[in-house]
């Protein structure tokens, strides 16, 4: 199929929309930034008013750090406008991209208003965060449908490589292909086709293990700073780790898409992982102080500037709700190992331990691998998928798959139910098949994966 994108729409301007807008402006897509009308102003009014909203996006985008502007003069070639007096602008557009606010009838009566004005052939797509996409077509007709998909960008969505493309049942196959290969070449993306499942792959594991990670420093009595001690960059993780992490997505965007999660995933244990009464506990409380993160300036960690000017960075008494000064947490394992310059080796002999550190390592990846086994099929067919949403859009060094054939599958299985985690059934009737890991690898270099629906090793890209 032959298939370009010269213009795009870009409705909503928000911190997605103005980055999606930069995103394609920089590649040289001509670029339409639509908003909702300043409140207060009338047709006719001057459009510098009117225009309010997408104008305040293109001033984020100049000052915004890092930049998402590839040339300081593409936030000048972005043409705005708002959705009452300039929706007929998008009718030239080849893809029309939905980045508003994740409410369903919002979105719904958004694709309606596109459905009249787009030209047969355009692309239209949405970038819920997790809402279903099915559902959000739904009221549509069947042409609309055929050329209708998720395309999840992940924040800042210049810089971050993953794009998560949910084709829904009647999505074209044709059009999602020429789109993948546009994303991969053009925008640079690292796709992941996902199913249209809750919150689809990226954060339904950004949920669940954050959820595990704050409910096991509660239950377990570490500190905020020994738990990101314990999950940065010792395991191949970004230095933002767990809770600083959740501090820039923001307490309240965070606790928000678990609330979202836990009606849509009924039929998963792990939803018992949002019902933690402490956890759930400290969220509210953090909500009522209006600690939401980075953005209210505290929040599990807060800046405390000194007398000398010097900025510390204290973090929360999860217990006493106090900020404490920096304390570096000291573990013998982690003194032990920490310089082991293989990220699959290092965790390997961290997992093996006996100290707090262990303790905790051991349970948050018995739960994460073994959880990350039973999402297939339901999540993705591949495991590189899941792998690969891990590494694109949470720059893990490494994703479940591979950290679990770093430790060993048959080793460490038994451990992993010992723990209460046990794996999905495909896993042992893979040992049982004499694959012992989920990559083949023949000098060491990566020549296949497991797959658990063809019962054999893939080529890599081959397909489930
Ligand atoms: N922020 C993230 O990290 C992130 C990451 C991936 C996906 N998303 C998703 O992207 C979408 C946008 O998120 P965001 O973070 O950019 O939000 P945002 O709040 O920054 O921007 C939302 C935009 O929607 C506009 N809007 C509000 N009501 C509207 C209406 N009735 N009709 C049309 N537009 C309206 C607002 O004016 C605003 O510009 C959401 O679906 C969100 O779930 C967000």
């Amino acid at each position: 199929m032959t298939w370009t994108i010269r213009k795009a729409a870009v409705i909503g301007s928000g911190t997605m929309g103005g980055g999606i807008a930069a995103l394609l402006t920089g590649v040289g897509i001509e670029t339409v930034l639509l908003d909702i009308p300043a409140q207060g102003t009338q047709p006719g009014d001057p459009p510098r008013q009117r225009n309010a909203v997408a104008l305040a996006g293109i001033e984020r985008l100049r000052t915004a750090s890092p930049t998402p502007l590839f040339d300081p003069a593409d936030a000048d070639k972005i043409q705005i406008g708002n959705l009452e007096d300039d929706l007929a602008q998008v009718a030239d557009c080849d893809w029309i991209i939905e980045v508003v606010v994740e409410r369903l009838e919002v979105k719904q009566s958004l694709m309606s208003r596109l459905a009249a004005v787009a030209q047969p052939d355009a692309l239209i797509s949405t970038n819920t965060s997790g809402l279903p996409i099915a559902q959000i077509a739904a009221h549509l007709d069947a042409d609309f449908r055929r050329r209708f998909m998720g395309t999840h960008f992940f924040n800042p969505p210049r810089y971050l490589r993953l794009l998560e493309v949910i084709p829904g049942a009647e999505t074209d196959p044709d059009l999602v292909r020429a789109f993948v290969d546009f994303a991969e070449t053009t925008l640079g993306k690292g796709v992941v086709l996902c199913k249209d499942t809750p919150n689809f792959i990226g954060n339904r594991f950004l949920t669940l293990i954050g959820m595990q990670t704050v409910n096991a420093a509660l239950d377990g009595g570490y500190t905020v700073e020994e738990i990101d001690a314990l999950t940065g960059t010792l395991i191949g993780r970004p230095r933002s780790a767990s809770f600083r992490l959740l501090d820039i997505i923001g307490i309240d965007v965070f606790y928000q898409i678990a609330r979202n999660l836990h009606p849509a995933i009924s039929h998963d244990p792990a939803r018992a992982l949002l019902e933690h009464p402490a956890a759930n506990a400290l969220f509210e409380r953090m909500l009522e102080k209006g600690w939401l993160g980075s953005k209210s300036g505290q929040g599990f960690y807060k800046t405390v500037k000194h007398d000398a000017g010097e900025r510390a960075f204290w973090s929360l008494d999860l217990n006493t709700f106090d900020y404490l000064p920096p304390r570096k947490p000291t573990f013998d394992s982690a003194a032990r190992y920490g310089q082991i310059a293989d990220t699959g080796a290092r965790i390997k002999a961290l997992f093996g331990e006996n100290d707090r550190a262990a303790d905790f390592l051991r349970r948050h990846l018995a739960f994460y691998l073994a959880y990350a086994s039973q999402r297939i099929p339901e999540i993705a067919d591949s495991l590189v998928s899941i792998d690969n949403a891990q590494k694109w859009g949470f720059s893990h060094e490494l994703g479940p798959f591979e950290i679990w054939d770093a430790l060993g599958v048959a080793e460490s299985l038994p451990q992993f139910e010992a723990l209460g985690f046990p794996a999905a059934d495909w896993v042992s009737a893979m040992l049982d098949q004499g694959c012992a890991s989920f990559y083949q690898r023949e000098n060491g270099q990566v020549i296949g994966v497991y797959s658990p629906q063809v019962r054999a090793y893939r080529p890599i890209g081959g397909g489930s």
